[in-house]
């Protein structure tokens, strides 16, 4: 029984009424939540490697690839947190949907898209932080700026100190409370998207034809390597730009109106991103030649090659900020998930504790902060954004086929907002999504599956026997 134990949504919405989080968050701020979290290493890194990797110039229609995956999942992700405005976000709709044990693997596969997304971006943080320095004199050591085992001057890295220490600072941050955070995050959504409109504004008219084509370069042999392969191996690399409109739903508890707000804030953040990164990785591609840009600042390689090196400066300093708040909203996101996760016994009480005066749940962020500053210290990006993409789109698999599915089983609820096109957009969506899966390298399969298999067996041996004693708490509250 447990294992199939669903979670009414009468007592979803009642949890989103218990008023333990502020509601302080409008549209606007979901919409600059969504931008904030959008925008960052996908762009500012893993476009070039990608191009250069894998699509070259086609990296552009890699975007379209994922950005109209995402389009699908969007619409579900929008229907769903309007129906179902409670902190948790693919979790809490997986509970509601298709039970506790589906749940639970979600909520452990948001893991990997929160804390691993947070350390992922950690890493491009410092390599941009790393170059701007470098730019004026100051010399990290290098052996204190990359993974362990990194190649660098004079041996090999030891820890990525400067990743590991933003993300200490930012956990810091939340601490204090959701309504400061979002004040800065907004502030710093106005800079990067400034800066890469400035990028495409001085980039535009620096584009060669000759740097464009061809346009789709030939395969190389092997399976992701250039040709059309490599569009879709690519476009699974650079899902990881789009990630982060999700993010705007595990704020459902804290938004003033979510049924009205939550899509608003998912679907315009989406569309404002892939416009912008479509046009950005057509001018960067048509620059410099693709190859040139397997580097850890490609957006700066690009303005070195227009040789406007007074934008250099400018863009790397957007660029820092730009991650700055991906790592915010990100480590906002995945103590919400514990919270909720601890609500429902599957994870222990403390994980949903609220600060009394900053009404945050202060313990998970701290635990979060650490654990997430340790993993940036220590792994290299590649690495990391490949199993954070991976890891997000199954969750996209399943939030697509959970808006199938409760619209199966509870035809009757409210839905302020309603997927379009039943069933074909949830369908395709969950079809685009495991198509992405599907083209990344088996290596990141294995580290997938291995995460999976560990999160079964905490389930089993805690998660299970933790939720059935919070169903007969709560029972119990009912019947006294
Ligand atoms: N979409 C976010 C980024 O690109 C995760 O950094």
């Amino acid at each position: 029984m447990g294992l199939f134990e669903k979670k009414s949504i009468a007592a979803l919405q009642a949890d989103a009424e218990s008023g333990a989080l502020r509601r302080a968050l409008g549209p606007v701020n979901l919409t600059t939540l969504g931008v904030g979290a959008i925008i960052g290493a996908g762009i500012f890194v893993l476009t070039g490697q990608a191009a250069a990797q894998y699509a070259g110039p086609a990296i552009v229609l890699s975007f379209v690839l994922a950005g109209i995956a995402c389009a699908f999942a969007g619409l579900c992700y929008a229907e769903l947190a309007s129906m179902i405005p409670v902190a948790g976000s693919a979790y809490t709709y997986a509970y509601a949907t298709m039970g506790e044990f589906i749940a639970w693997i979600i909520g452990w596969d948001l893991i990997l898209e929160y804390s691993l997304g947070a350390a992922t971006v950690a890493v491009g943080w410092s390599g941009y932080v790393t170059s701007f320095l470098a730019d004026y004199g100051l010399h990290l050591p290098p052996h204190l700026a990359a993974a362990p085992g990194t190649a660098v001057a004079g041996g090999t890295a030891l820890f990525n100190l400067p990743a590991a220490l933003i993300v200490l600072a930012v956990s810091a941050l939340l601490i204090l409370g959701i309504q400061e955070s979002a004040r800065a995050n907004a502030t710093i959504v106005i800079i990067k998207v400034a800066v890469i409109l400035l990028f495409i504004g001085f980039g535009a008219s620096f584009v060669r034809a000759e740097n464009l084509t061809p346009f789709i370069p030939q395969n190389a042999g092997e399976y992701g390597s250039f040709g059309f392969s490599g569009i879709v191996r690519a476009a699974g690399v650079i899902f990881f730009a789009y990630i982060g409109f999700d993010a705007v739903s595990t704020a459902a508890q804290e938004a003033k109106n979510p049924q009205r707000d939550m899509p608003i804030g998912i679907l315009a953040s989406l569309a404002v991103c892939t416009i912008l990164y479509i046009v950005v990785s057509l001018v960067l591609t048509g620059i410099v030649p693709f190859g040139r840009l397997n580097v850890a600042d490609p957006i700066a390689v690009g303005i070195d090659a227009t040789g406007l090196s007074w934008l250099k400066p400018l863009v790397k300093l957007g660029a820092i900020a730009g991650l700055s708040s991906v790592i915010l909203v990100m480590l906002l996101a995945q103590p919400r998930i514990f919270f909720a996760m601890s609500r429902d016994g599957l994870l222990p009480a403390w994980f949903g504790k609220v600060h009394p005066r900053f009404k945050t749940p202060h313990l998970t962020t701290a635990v979060t902060g650490i654990l997430v500053a340790i993993a940036a210290g220590l792994f290299p990006i590649g690495v990391l954004g490949e199993l954070v993409s991976i890891g997000t789109l199954l969750a996209f698999v399943i939030v697509c086929l959970g808006v199938l599915v409760l619209r199966k089983t509870s035809p009757e609820l409210e839905r302020p907002f309603r997927t379009p096109g039943m069933p074909w957009v949830p369908l395709l969506g969950a079809v685009a999504c495991f198509y992405l899966m599907a083209g990344l390298p088996w290596v990141t399969w294995e580290r997938l599956l291995i995460w999976l298999a560990l999160g079964f067996v905490i389930y089993f041996v805690y998660g299970r026997v933790g939720a059935a004693r919070a169903r007969l708490r709560g029972a119990l509250a009912t019947t006294a």
